[in-house]
């Protein structure tokens, strides 16, 4: 398979591209700071680098970057420092999400290609009914107003729910949910569920960067997991913070 994955020089991109790469898949990776990217994938034959900033390229360079991609993998999160916070681009994700399916659709290839966006326990599935507290909803609403990065965060996965929607002919697509994001050198038992089990807000679990990269590995290349939970928005745990 190939399969493009910006956010690649991320915790969790990082971590991601690795996995794919150990499979035996050819990865292709957008990145503005190609120097940090471990030597071991920077170096492996399978990686093909490109180096943009993913925003600044044009609509024909995002098409000829998506063509023949069976995966396309969205890791990106805004810098967490000032400027990453609350400067330009303000939707980094969003507008990414966008411009990538727009791309994915314009190549017309016949077959479906699979979006993964990296999303968060902090944004609700509005296709399901999800159960909030008004203590949490309190608190949601002041982290809307507080943390632009987090409205970026549900306007990507509102495209994809409500304008890519379940039957989109050229795009399926699946928002992996993590809960409190933790480093852990190897791959560990994770839980997926549909729904939070658990308040992200006053109850929080946690999840390793490599189990999200594991899961998001699986949902690429292993057809039962990505029937399973395309359209919509898994929530993974690990067991051990359970
Ligand atoms: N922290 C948590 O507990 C938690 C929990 C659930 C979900 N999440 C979400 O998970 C996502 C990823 O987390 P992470 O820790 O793996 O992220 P990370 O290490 O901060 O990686 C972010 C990636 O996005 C890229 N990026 C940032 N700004 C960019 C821009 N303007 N243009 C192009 N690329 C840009 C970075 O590139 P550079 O290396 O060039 O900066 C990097 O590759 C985030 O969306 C976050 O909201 C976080």
């Amino acid at each position: 398979m190939t399969i493009l994955v910006v956010g690649a020089t991320g915790a969790t991109g990082q971590l991601l591209v690795e996995q794919l790469l150990n499979r035996g898949h050819k990865v292709k990776v957008i990145v503005r700071s190609p120097e940090k990217l471990v030597k071991a994938v920077a170096n492996n034959d399978n990686l093909a680098l490109i180096s943009a900033n993913l925003l600044e390229l044009s609509d024909s360079e995002m098409i000829k970057y998506t063509n023949k991609c069976d995966a396309v993998v969205s890791c990106l999160g805004h810098n967490l420092n000032l400027k990453g916070i609350y400067g330009q681009p303000h939707k980094l994700v969003r507008d990414a999400t966008h411009r990538l399916c727009n791309a994915i659709k314009a190549n017309n290839s016949g077959k479906s290609t699979k979006y993964i966006l990296m999303n968060t326990t902090g944004n609700s599935n509005r296709d399901l009914n999800e159960p909030i507290s008004f203590g949490e909803k309190c608190v949601i609403g002041l982290i809307r107003l507080l943390l632009p990065p987090h409205v970026d965060n549900e306007m990507a996965a509102d495209y994809l729910r409500t304008n890519i929607g379940q039957k989109d002919p050229m795009v399926e697509w699946v928002a992996v949910r993590p809960d409190n994001l933790v480093n852990e050198e190897n791959v560990t038992k994770y839980q997926v569920h549909p729904s939070p089990i658990r308040s992200a807000i006053f109850n929080a679990g946690q999840t390793s960067r490599i189990n999200v990269g594991h899961f998001m590995a699986d949902l690429i290349t292993e057809e039962n997991v990505w029937n399973k939970w395309k359209g919509q928005m898994p929530v993974i745990y690990n067991v051990a913070s359970m």
